[in-house]
This record gives C-alpha cells, sequence and structure tokens, in this order.
C-alpha cells in the first residue's frame, strides 16, 4: 500500500515538474505572457501570433545568443519585450533577429555577464533600454558590456532616447560609451559605484536628464555644462561631494533643476559635512572658511603695512631734505629767497 502511495507521489511530481518546467504562454488578444523554462519554444506553430505587439516573458531562464522566437513562429510586429527576471547570463544579436521592431525593451533583473559583440544591431527602431540591475560580472567586464552595447557598426540608435542602468554595481565606464547614442535624452545611472563624471565631452550633447544619485562621486567637474549642455534635470544626491567654491558656484547653475536637493550633501571639508550643498549660501566663498580667500586677505594686510612704512619713511625723507635746502649755503640759495617754498605733506 505505501508503495502504491509513493509511486503516486513520484509521478505526481515528476507530472508537476514538467509541466512547471516546461512554461507556458498566455495569449490576450495583442498581448502575449510567457512563464517559466522553455515556454517560448512551447508555442503552437499552427497558431498566429502576427498580431501581438507586447510579448512578457519571465522566469524561462533565456540565453540571448540563440534565437529568442521558435523559426516557424512569427511574432515580426512585436514592438515591446519586457525579458525581465530571467537569469539570463549571455545576450547576442541573435536573440533579437526575429524582433526587429522592438521599440521596447526590458530586461531588468537578469544576470548579463557576457554580451557578444554588437548585440542591439538588429533593433533599429529602439527607444528605451530598461537595463536595471541586470549586469554581473567584475568591474571591467562590466566597462566592456557597456561601450559593446552601443558601440554598434549597424545601428545608429537614432530612435534611442532612454537608457536606465540604475543599481548595477557598474565602477568604470569608457568616457565613450555613449557617443554612439547621439540623440540620448535620458540616462539613469543611479546606485552604482561611479566615482567620477567620466563622460566624453560632444557625446551627451542632447541629454536633459541625468540621473547619477547615490554613486561615488566626489568632484563635480568645472565643464560639467560642457558636456551636457543641454541637461535640463541632474540628480547627483546621495554621493560624497566635495564642497569647494567651484562646486557651490557649479549647482548654482540656474538653467539646471536639481533633483533631491535635501539628500545632495557635502562628505568633505570637515566644516561642512553632512550639509546639503545647496544650503551653502553665496557668501560660502568669501569668508575665511575658504584658504584661498584667507590667504589673500592676510597678503593684504601685509600690503597695507608696507605701503604704510614706504608712505612714512618717504615723508621723513623729504622732511630731511628741506631742513638742508633751508641752510644758506651756496650759489643756489641765492634765488632760494625769492621762490615759494613748495609744501610737502
Ligand atoms: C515587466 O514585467 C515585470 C514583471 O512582470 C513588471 O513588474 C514590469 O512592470 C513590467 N514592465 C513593463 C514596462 O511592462
Amino acid at each position: 500500500m505505501i508503495e502504491k502511495v509513493l509511486v503516486v507521489v513520484v509521478v505526481c511530481g515528476i507530472f508537476f515538474d514538467r509541466v512547471h518546467s516546461q512554461g507556458t504562454c498566455r495569449l490576450n488578444e495583442y498581448e502575449m505572457t510567457c512563464r517559466g523554462k522553455g515556454s517560448l519554444s512551447g508555442l503552437d506553430t499552427g497558431k498566429s501570433y502576427s498580431m501581438v505587439d507586447t510579448l512578457k516573458v519571465h522566469q524561462a531562464k533565456l540565453d540571448l545568443t540563440y534565437d529568442l522566437i521558435p523559426d516557424d513562429v512569427d511574432l515580426s510586429r512585436l514592438t515591446l519585450l519586457n525579458a525581465t527576471d530571467n537569469e539570463i547570463t549571455r545576450i547576442g544579436s541573435r536573440g533579437f533577429n526575429k524582433i526587429r521592431n522592438v521599440q521596447f525593451l526590458y530586461l531588468s533583473n537578469n544576470l548579463i555577464h557576457q554580451a557578444q559583440h554588437d548585440p542591439f544591431q538588429h533593433l533599429e527602431k529602439l527607444e528605451l533600454l530598461e537595463m536595471d540591475e541586470a549586469l554581473a560580472g567584475n568591474s571591467e567586464e562590466k566597462a566592456d558590456m557597456l561601450r559593446n552595447f552601443f558601440n554598434s557598426k549597424n545601428n545608429n540608435f537614432v530612435h534611442l532616447t532612454k537608457i536606465e542602468l540604475n543599481n548595477n554595481k557598474i565602477e568604470e565606464m569608457y568616457p565613450r560609451t555613449f557617443c554612439g547614442v547621439q540623440g540620448l535624452k535620458r540616462l539613469e545611472l543611479s546606485n552604482n559605484r561611479i566615482q567620477s563624471f567620466g563622460f566624453a565631452r560632444h557625446c551627451l550633447g542632447e541629454l536633459k536628464a541625468l540621473m547619477l544619485a547615490g554613486n561615488l562621486i566626489e568632484k563635480i567637474p568645472k565643464d560639467i555644462w560642457d558636456i551636457i549642455p543641454s541637461v535640463e534635470s541632474l540628480d547627483i544626491s546621495n554621493n560624497p561631494l566635495h564642497c569647494d567654491c567651484d562646486a557651490v558656484r557649479l549647482v548654482k547653475e540656474d538653467d539646471v533643476h536639481f533633483l533631491n536637493q535635501g539628500q545632495t550633501k557635502c562628505a568633505s571639508p570637515a566644516e561642512v559635512e553632512g550639509k546639503s550643498i545647496f544650503e551653502l549660501g553665496k557668501d560660502y566663498c568669501n569668508t575665511a572658511r575658504n584658504p584661498r580667500g584667507k590667504a589673500s586677505f592676510f597678503q593684504f594686510i601685509i600690503l597695507f603695512v608696507i605701503a604704510i612704512a614706504i608712505l612714512w619713511a618717504y615723508k621723513k625723507y623729504r622732511e630731511r631734505i628741506s631742513h638742508m635746502s633751508s641752510a644758506p649755503v651756496g650759489y643756489t640759495n641765492l634765488q632760494h629767497e625769492q621762490a615759494v617754498e613748495p609744501e610737502f605733506v
């Protein structure tokens, strides 16, 4: 009896496991949702999917270096692919080969640590790329992947206006990483480990919004407004900012809206640690707190004292000369009687 029960339990277990691991897709007019491993390869090839414009696929353990869509399935109308939460480790151009009309690509919550050459080359209509918490691998691998994503030979990313790369522990980026995306309007890089504002000039010319909250940036570069000349909103909150005079002056830029100002705090110098950089008044740089201001004030005092000393010595000297000239000595003194004695003060 016990054996029979065990057999039934095991058979049921295997059956449910198969169903679960097979995964399933549900079609709802224009939208299809697939869940589980192999869900896409199980699509009914006799059915028409050509109306589907939105595909959501989750927990499917995708490998995007292979075809995402089976051979006989037509999903060419697809404009939105939500492939978040799939444990994707690899991506390549082949994964997107059959869905070339995708405009909105969501790849967040994955473990991508390998990107083949030019993975988005077929997605010429791409407008939005979301890859939050999507990258794995070490710092160098991430930097290389990012460069690889946007340095495309076949895709000029003319429509790509928004890139999200938040929460990826990115430490380094090549300065020209985003140069291939000339029309980029919004770039989100919050909650990474970026240490410097290392974007190349003439690359982010159309950028309107830049999100860099929660990184490790200390220094705001002096030429920041040359690097991002069109920026309208900027978030540099929760960075260990060094609030020197230049930094304070830079954030007073009128045309830029700084987000989360209360959280945009100084880590140094010690006098202003923990204060919002926006709280530091205009007079911050004119007071003795500024070492450079202190030095020049000291120099001014010394110069003043020297000037007084020279004037005093000069006066003494003239007094002595005039005493000497009033003494009745020699020829010159003859005419001197008629001359008006000049007065020296
Ligand atoms: C993508 O799918 C995830 C998981 O279902 C969901 O939380 C997220 O809102 C979706 N994103 C979009 C833009 O549909």
